[in-house]
């Protein structure tokens, strides 16, 4: 194992425990619960021991500055500690410790910056736990009114501006003035690096892709005593619009996935009386997407119709295409001598990046597999992660 490996894997097993559940080995981090305000204490542990003073946007947002935080013309890098349920070890925290380690290896290497740098952790970047997913730097920016994001729920009841200790402050034009530009290094959530040569890439582009509620109400009834014809059965409806949404993304070449539903009243032998599903679309083309979810809603439309059910479809959020800064990923990927890939993962540099000059960079991982416990990333890629991070903090803040 490298030198670099073995630092990396000392300060990851730091944080390996912390969220992990023993029965499948995946991570409940979810935003400002105990498992993820115990990672933002070991950040702000991390500035603190290298001398780097953290600051808060008044939306949940953390940034560890090396240099002046009010100088201006920074270089941001970070990415998140949240999780989705179960989810992997890479997804996000890989970007937060990588940035330590990036500065730790400019500054054993004497690299001074000449413009300040700073690793932000964004809060609820899945959105698994009050549903927006980016909502840290969709406030950050604006692209969220504060008010829309106190009011989001957990299905504890527990709103944004609760679990946050305050209303959120929305908008920073002013520290967002302060960046040149964002880095955001992430573990790649697919098979595009796996059987090649290259530990780590460069994003060329975010496919548009949104959320979409599914809310379906018949008659709750019971199973035994109610005559098939009397039904008015909302799974029924329901799983046709899962089979209808599957059948319309194979069509067009785009992605469906509904992934969680609830049911109520959830009981074996009752017809239900109400089913919600989430439905997450996306597709390369904001035209294809577009055409999906009319598609699907339409289906499932005619679907209610048929089984006297009602159905309203509620956006939840919708993220437009990024493409990705064009000459700030030629400059990396001609730096690091790495491909340039597009991706079908939601970012904060996704958000960002309509506000910035904004590039990601992916490490391989060899499954394959994201937004799951098999999700992994060996110790040497994540060692060239952060080397990569490094020569690119030093290009562009040295
Ligand atoms: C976030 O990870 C997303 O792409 O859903
Ligand atoms: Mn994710
Ligand atoms: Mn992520
Ligand atoms: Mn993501």
């Amino acid at each position: 194992m490298t030198d670099l490996a073995a630092r990396f894997r000392a300060l990851w097993d730091e944080i390996a425990p912390v969220g992990r559940d023993a029965g499948s080995g995946g991570y409940l981090r979810y935003a400002l619960t105990e498992p993820e305000l115990r990672l933002r204490d070991w950040y702000r542990e991390q500035a603190r021991r290298r001398g780097l003073p953290v600051t808060e946007d008044g939306n949940g947002n953390l940034f560890a500055w090396w240099g002046d935080p009010d100088a201006g013309d920074a270089v941001l890098t970070g990415s998140h500690f949240d999780s989705v349920p179960h989810g992997g070890a890479y997804d996000g925290p890989l970007g937060i410790v990588s940035a330590f380690l990036a500065v730790d290896e400019l500054r054993a290497a004497g690299v001074a910056p000449v413009r300040p740098v700073a690793i932000g952790a964004f809060v609820e970047e899945e959105g698994a736990r009050f549903g927006v997913p980016c909502l840290g730097s969709r406030l950050l920016t604006g692209a969220l009114a504060p008010e829309r994001a106190a009011a989001l729920r957990d299905t504890d009841g527990i709103d944004f501006a609760t679990a946050l200790g305050h209303p959120p402050a929305g908008a920073r034009p002013e520290l967002l003035d302060r960046f040149r530009c964002f880095v955001e290094l992430h573990v790649e959530q697919g098979r595009a690096l796996a059987d090649t040569a290259a530990p780590v890439a460069v994003a060329s582009a975010i496919w548009p892709h949104g959320r979409w509620r599914f809310d379906v109400t018949g008659e709750g009834n019971h199973a035994g005593t109610t005559r098939m014809a009397d039904r008015r059965d909302p799974m029924l409806t329901y799983a046709f619009t899962v089979l209808a949404a599957n059948k319309e993304a194979r069509l067009r070449g785009a992605h469906a996935t509904v992934g969680r539903v609830s049911v109520e009243p959830n009981a074996t032998n009752a017809i239900p009386s109400r089913v919600t599903g989430w439905l997450d679309a996306r597709a390369a083309e904001p035209e294809t997407l577009a055409g999906l979810v009319s598609a699907v809603r339409d289906k499932a439309t005619e679907r209610a119709r048929r089984d006297g059910t009602s159905l309203t479809v509620t956006e939840e959020s919708a993220t437009p295409l990024v493409a990705f800064d064009g000459g700030l990923a030629d400059r990396l990927a001609a730096l690091l001598t790495a491909p340039v890939l597009p991706t079908g993962a939601g970012h904060d540099a996704g958000v960002l990046a309509a506000y910035l000059p904004t590039a990601m960079l992916f490490v391989r991982n060899p499954t394959g597999v994201s937004h799951s416990p098999a999700e992994s990333a060996t110790d040497e890629d994540c060692a060239a992660g952060v080397a990569a991070l490094a020569r690119v903090i030093e290009e562009l803040a040295c």
